[in-house]
Parts: C-alpha cells; sequence; structure tokens
C-alpha cells in the first residue's frame, strides 16, 4: 500500500506545524489554491489541508496546519520518517493570477499559510504583492520571512502591538489604499470574520477582492454536500467550486452561523479523542 513519509516536520509557533510530506504524483500537479485531505492512520478521520508548497522535483508537498481537534492534534504527534495512511490531492481550484499586476495579499492567523503560495506564485509571476499578515501577538507570528522574500511591501500587524504595528489587517489594508495604492485585486484569506470585514472595506473602493473558503469538508468532491455555502444567491460547494470565492458574493453571515453548528459537538469529539489520545502515549 502506497504511504506517504513525512521528510520534514518544524513547528513554526506553540500550536502550528509545518511538515514536508513525500507525494510525488500531488507534488506535480498541485498549485496555489488547492488542498490536499489527509487521513493520518486507518481509523483516523479524513481533513482537508491547504497545499502550503510543493516542490515537483523532490517530490515534497509542505502543509502547515494548526492544531485545534482530535486529527490535529494525531497529525502533530508524527514524526519525520514516519508515515500517513493517505493524502489525496490536489483538490479543489487553483487560485487565479493570470493578468494581474498589483494584488494586496492579506492573511490572518494560520490563513496566512494558505496565502503564502498565492503571493509566491504572483510574485514570480512579476506581479507587485503588497503583503499584510495578521497575528493576535508577537509570539505567534509564522511565515513573516517567507512573505518578505515575495512582497515588494509587507505590513505585520498584531492585535495587541507586541510585534510590528498595532491593529488590525483591515486597517493596513485602508491605509495602503488611502496612500494611493491601486490594487487590480485584493486576496483574503483569515478568519471569516476577518475576510467579511476586508470585503466591507474594499467594497468602498470598488476593489475586486477574492476570498479563500474552509467549511467542513467530508469528501472533497461535491458528493456530500458538507460543504455547501451561498454565494451570489446561488448554493455552491466549496470544494469544487471552490474554495476561492468572490468576496462581495459571499454570504458570510451565514457561513459563520452555520459553523458555529458544528463546534459544540466538535468540541465534544476532541475531549473524547484526546482522552484516547491521552491513553495511547502513556
Ligand atoms: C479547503 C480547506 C483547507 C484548509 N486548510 C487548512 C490549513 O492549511 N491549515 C489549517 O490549519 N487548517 C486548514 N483547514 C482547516 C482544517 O481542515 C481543520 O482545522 C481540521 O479539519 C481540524 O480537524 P481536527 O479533528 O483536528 O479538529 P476538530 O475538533 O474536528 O475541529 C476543529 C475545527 O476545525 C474545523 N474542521 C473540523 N473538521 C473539518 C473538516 N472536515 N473540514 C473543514 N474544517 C473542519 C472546524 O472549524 C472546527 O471547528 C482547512 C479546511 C478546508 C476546508
Ligand atoms: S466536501 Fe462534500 S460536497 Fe464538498
Amino acid at each position: 500500500m502506497l504511504m506517504y513519509r513525512i521528510a520534514r516536520k518544524k513547528p513554526l509557533n506553540a500550536t502550528v506545524t509545518l511538515m514536508d510530506i513525500e507525494a510525488p504524483m500531488v507534488a506535480q500537479k498541485a498549485e496555489p489554491g488547492q488542498f490536499i485531505i489527509l487521513r493520518v492512520d486507518e481509523e483516523g478521520e479524513r481533513i482537508p489541508l491547504t497545499v502550503a508548497g510543493y516542490d515537483r522535483e523532490k517530490g515534497l508537498v509542505t502543509i502547515i496546519f494548526q492544531v485545534v481537534g482530535a486529527t490535529t492534534v494525531k497529525l502533530n504527534a508524527k514524526n519525520e520518517g514516519e508515515y500517513l495512511q493517505d493524502f489525496v490531492g490536489p483538490l479543489g481550484n487553483a487560485t487565479e493570477t493570470e493578468g494581474l499586476k498589483k494584488v494586496a495579499v492579506v492573511g490572518g492567523g494560520v490563513g496566512c499559510a494558505i496565502a503564502l503560495p498565492a503571493a509566491q506564485k504572483l510574485h514570480a509571476e512579476g506581479c507587485e504583492v503588497h503583503s499584510i499578515i495578521g497575528f493576535r501577538s508577537k509570539d505567534i507570528v509564522i511565515l513573516e520571512d517567507e512573505f518578505r522574500a515575495c512582497s515588494d511591501q509587507i505590513k505585520v500587524m498584531t492585535d495587541d502591538g507586541s510585534y510590528g504595528e498595532k491593529g488590525l489587517v483591515t486597517k493596513a489594508l485602508e491605509e495602503l489604499i488611502q496612500a494611493g495604492n491601486q490594487y487590480d485585486e485584493v486576496i483574503a484569506i483569515g478568519p471569516l470574520l476577518m475576510m467579511k470585514f476586508v470585503c466591507e472595506i474594499t467594497k468602498k473602493y470598488n476593489i475586486k477582492t477574492v476570498v479563500s473558503m474552509n467549511p467542513i469538508m467530508i469528501d472533497g468532491t461535491g458528493m456530500c454536500g458538507g460543504c455547501r455555502l451561498t454565494v451570489g444567491g446561488k448554493t455552491k460547494f466549496a470544494c469544487v467550486d471552490g474554495p476561492d470565492f468572490d468576496g462581495f458574493q459571499v454570504d458570510f453571515d451565514e457561513a459563520i452561523s452555520r459553523g458555529a453548528i458544528y463546534k459544540d459537538f466538535e468540541r465534544k469529539a476532541y475531549e473524547e479523542a484526546c482522552n484516547l489520545f491521552k491513553k495511547e502515549v502513556k
């Protein structure tokens, strides 16, 4: 059976980890914006994670994940040289970058891992990239050097002002727009509320805004309906129609309230799995 070796594991902060996975078939085709679905072991749940990078020659795919619940706890317990059961992809549509000359890329928290490959691709294509990355505080800042390397301008924001500039990414974005920067597009990836408020600003200035939607996904192939969203008044499936969508068309309030329905259920699953996990590692 095909297994997927963890070639590298690197903690980026206390709860976010980077892994390079040997998955040559996925590495061959992956593009920014796409995702994979993995299973840690045979009994494991399938979880979607974005392709945070790839090395086609070495056959490696980078994932960056936040430890939030049962499966990401299990994944984070794996070490270099160990194997994952399944690693399916690339799934979803690639981020469209063609023809863009000047773009603001806005990343919030672990959303920066999803935004980075888009910023890198735009930069490689000669586009002027202004990156705004935001975090709650200094100790959880990730990928700053990587963003610096592919950005013509960068603003690092923290909510509490412990690093970079104090304030939300929306403040930095509006300042850049008011300073006269004319963007062809804004790409915003992060918490739903962040993306909603970015869109409220860009609507005022009529700047096309692309957001990446990460609702609950089960099969990732358009069959289960778990990832449905309302976009432009129509039902869309994030896994096959997205994950990128026109931010002005997304019904964020519905997505936020749907997300909340799962929270309670998942917290229970997490507690159960954590207890199991604790027993396993004893
Ligand atoms: C297309 C896509 C790309 C993603 N990319 C990344 C990424 O690059 N890095 C990252 O840290 N996270 C990413 N996520 C979120 C990631 O899938 C969840 O954090 C993960 O599934 C949590 O599983 P868990 O068992 O550890 O936690 P759980 O306790 O099961 O859930 C914790 C939270 O994770 C989310 N979640 C749970 N199950 C799913 C699921 N099947 N599909 C989607 N979200 C779920 C929910 O918001 C939930 O509240 C992505 C999600 C999607 C849909
Ligand atoms: S995950 Fe099942 S339809 Fe999208």
